[in-house]
């Protein structure tokens, strides 16, 4: 079966960056774009430029060094706003305009004070304006995700025959359940007749922790572009998290799909862009986060010591995490705690282990984590002949 193709649309530097606390400078915005290029992201929105004179210049300085990628502004439907960005993105190999507009009612009525056929009427205006600057013009319905469904699609179609090249579906508020995104894009696919002109995008926010399952709904219904960010940072729970949209794709083959994405640099792109945020990864994030690869009970550590697929799906390795980690708490066994002294370098008999286990189990219940040390001075107060020999 042939595969298809997920772009993959990083807005780390735009809806990533927009978070409390995240702001970069110009130089760590250079350093992150060119780190997403090496990642194999097809897409950087690298800023909004008529947001700041310094989004702006980064912008412009991304454009400047971004080789391979297609380097992408964001704008609202405004003329100013798509002047400014075009001129932003002059320098670029791959330029994008990204503009849009509100389309579910709600934003109709209450942001725009406004209705459908303005709104439309609006949308062609912006993206037939920006195609008189660059080829390749994205558009966003801002809260698809509630939007009446025939009119979106009027909208979509519009839209393709204005010149998008690409048409973004964002559930702004991160509202929909999987399969009802996925029956949004599989009814824009069913009703909109010209939409193979274009590419349809997700982008979901994830503030009922759904962002990820709704792309993948996006996705596995015709969609072929997936707006996502590393560590899932994104503006109040975030957006789609890069690295599991990645990992979905390339453990479920039967999907049919490929990013060109190279994985083993998902965790080292993980640490860079929590350090340059100062936004740390909560432990048990998928493929990223401190735990990912940790086994702490004892059934588990079990489990994995006869064979590491009882418990990991993925290794460690092929998404450039450090090795899969036994932590020894009071919920490990005996197993785990025979392993982690022979790698230690004593080789314990089972009546040994099972004096030391009892030891063990008092020093775990006092310490949350049992380190080398404290097993250490555990062989030597109990055997010492052979702790020292
Ligand atoms: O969430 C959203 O709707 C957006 C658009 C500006 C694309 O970020
Ligand atoms: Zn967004």
């Amino acid at each position: 079966m042939s595969q298809s193709k997920i772009y993959i649309f990083d807005t780390t530097l735009r809806d990533g960056e927009q978070v409390p606390g995240c702001k970069l400078n110009a130089d760590e915005k250079i350093e992150l774009a060119l780190a997403l290029e090496n990642l194999g992201v097809d897409i950087i929105e690298a800023g909004f430029p008529i947001s700041s004179p310094g989004d702006f210049e980064s912008v412009r300085n991304i454009s400047a060094v971004i080789k391979n990628a297609t380097v992408c502004g964001l704008t609202r439907a405004v003329k100013k706003d798509i002047e400014v960005a075009a001129d932003a993105l002059k320098g670029a190999k791959r330029p994008r305009i990204h503009t849009g507009i509100g389309v579910s009612d709600l934003h109709i009525t209450t942001k725009f004070n406004s209705n459908r056929d303005d709104i439309r009427a609006r949308a062609i205006e912006a993206v037939a304006y920006a195609r008189n600057f660059v080829d390749d013009v994205e558009f966003y319905g801002e809260d698809a995700g509630r939007a009446d469904l025939s009119f979106l699609a009027s909208m979509v179609e519009a839209v393709i025959n204005a010149g998008a090249t690409v048409v973004n579906i964002p559930d702004t508020t991160g509202y929909c359940l999987p399969h009802q995104y996925g029956e949004k894009i599989a009814y824009l696919f069913n009703n909109v007749p010209n939409i193979d002109k274009a590419i349809i995008s997700c982008h979901c926010h994830n503030d009922l922790g759904l962002a990820t399952a709704n792309s993948i709904a996006g996705v596995m219904n015709g969609a072929r572009q997936i707006e996502c960010t590393i560590n899932g940072l994104g503006e109040r729970a975030g957006n789609t998290s890069l690295e599991e949209v990645v990992m979905i794709i390339k453990q479920h083959e039967s999907l049919g799909l490929y990013t060109d994405i190279k994985a083993e640099l998902l965790n080292p792109i993980s640490r860079l862009v929590s350090e340059t945020m100062r936004m740390p990864v909560q432990p048990n994030k998928a493929i990223v986060g401190s735990n990912a690869f940790a086994h702490s009970s004892g059934i588990h550590q079990d489990g994995f010591l006869k064979n590491a697929e009882n418990y990991e799906i993925i290794r460690p390795e092929d998404v450039g995490a450090d090795s899969s980690k036994i932590v020894l708490t009071a919920r490990s066994g005996r197993s785990a705690l025979a392993h982690r002294f022979q790698k230690l370098g004593y080789n314990f008999n089972r009546n040994e282990i099972d004096v030391l286990y009892r030891a063990f189990l008092k020093v775990a219940d006092i310490k949350k984590e049992v380190s080398d040390e404290d097993l250490k001075a555990l062989a030597v107060s109990h055997f010492p002949e052979v702790a020292l020999a």
